[in-house]
């Protein structure tokens, strides 16, 4: 059976975005196979200087994919930083890796063009960290031996990098240490718009948050930026992220309520924030008591760690052989 592994990097504040276009879809994918996702806090030292931030968000993030259905007797959840194992390779991928593999890794092109555009030296912010993040991703992938990647289009550069780190190295002490993993581009099922009409981003802050209660939820929905005209219903941004959150045969009566005009925007609204609160409400009622017991979240860790590190093991075991450590 393939082995299938996804990391998470822990990040703050959720949104319903964030759910129906990459938590949910990974969560089905990962049905009957043999699945391995891990918190990549290590990864997330890069950018993140505040202890109790790391700390936070490892946390926050695990009880979210908890909360979100993911079953950890189906798949090992583990946090990365619990197998050592992940930096030991990371020393030895360095040794075959090329500079210039790393020069063209999006990451950091993106952070050294900034620097150039704001006319500062162009290595300005950039941690070593940031740098070799690849290497450190590769790591993660081929300890386990995995088979298949499924990724954002943004992340399929590092996978690409892997399989090249992967090669070289089993070319360099020419034996096949390592699986080659191929990457899985997950069909965008959802691109949710955010309450202005533009994809739902952060960074637009245009979000309608996944887990928190129905008077945040009801505050936000009445946000929604409507036409005053409404003849137009199926374009709305209102319409989409229904129908991004209520079953189909819903989002038809919605539709048709709004095209006959049945019902006007501010009924509408109502129905959406009900649609909201049977698909997230008890989900978020998780993630709050998921978050009162740190201590569960820990012991399901140990219960990954337990399973990750006789196969991490043996992978280090066998490229620390090759390349002539032991
Ligand atoms: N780089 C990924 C992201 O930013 C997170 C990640 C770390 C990852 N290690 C991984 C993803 C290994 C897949 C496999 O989302």
């Amino acid at each position: 059976m393939s082995i299938v592994l996804t990391g998470i990097k822990p990040t703050g504040d959720l949104h319903i975005g964030n759910y129906l276009g990459a938590i949910e879809p990974a969560l089905k994918s990962a049905v009957d196979q043999n699945s391995y996702f891990f918190i990549a806090d290590l990864h997330a030292l890069n950018k993140e200087k505040d202890p109790q931030k790391i700390h936070q968000y490892t946390l926050s993030i695990a009880a979210a994919w908890l909360a979100s259905g993911l079953d950890p007797q189906k798949i090992v959840f583990y946090r990365q930083s619990d197998i050592p194992q992940v930096s030991e390779l990371t020393t030895l991928l360095s040794a075959v890796t090329q500079k210039s593999l790393m020069n063209k890794a999006h990451a950091y092109k993106a952070a050294r063009d900034e620097n150039l555009q704001k006319k500062r030296d162009p290595d300005a912010g950039i941690n070593m960290g940031l740098y070799t993040y690849p290497v450190l991703m590769a790591a993660d992938i081929l300890l386990l031996q995995t088979n298949l990647v499924p990724v954002g289009q943004d992340q399929v550069q590092h996978v690409e990098i892997t399989q090249d780190i992967a090669q070289n190295f089993n070319r360099t002490y020419s034996q096949p240490v390592f699986t080659i993993p191929q990457y899985f581009i997950q069909p965008d099922l959802a691109t949710v718009p955010g309450i202005d009409g533009r994809k739902m981003s952060k960074s637009y802050n245009n979000t309608i948050p996944l887990f928190t209660t129905p008077d945040i939820w009801e505050k936000v929905v009445k946000k929604i930026v409507t036409d005053s005209d409404i003849s137009n219903p199926k374009n709305s941004s209102l319409f989409l992220i229904y129908k991004a959150v209520a079953p189909e045969s819903q989002s038809q009566n919605l539709l048709s309520d709004l095209e006959n005009k049945r019902i006007g925007w501010k009924e509408a609204k109502d129905r959406l924030l009900e649609a909201i609160i049977t698909r997230f409400g008890d989900m978020s009622r998780d993630y709050f008591n998921w978050l009162k017991s740190p201590q569960k979240i820990e012991a399901i860790f140990a219960q990954g760690k337990e399973k990750v590190i006789p196969l991490a093991q043996k992978t280090l075991a066998s490229a620390q052989k090759a390349c002539g450590l032991s």
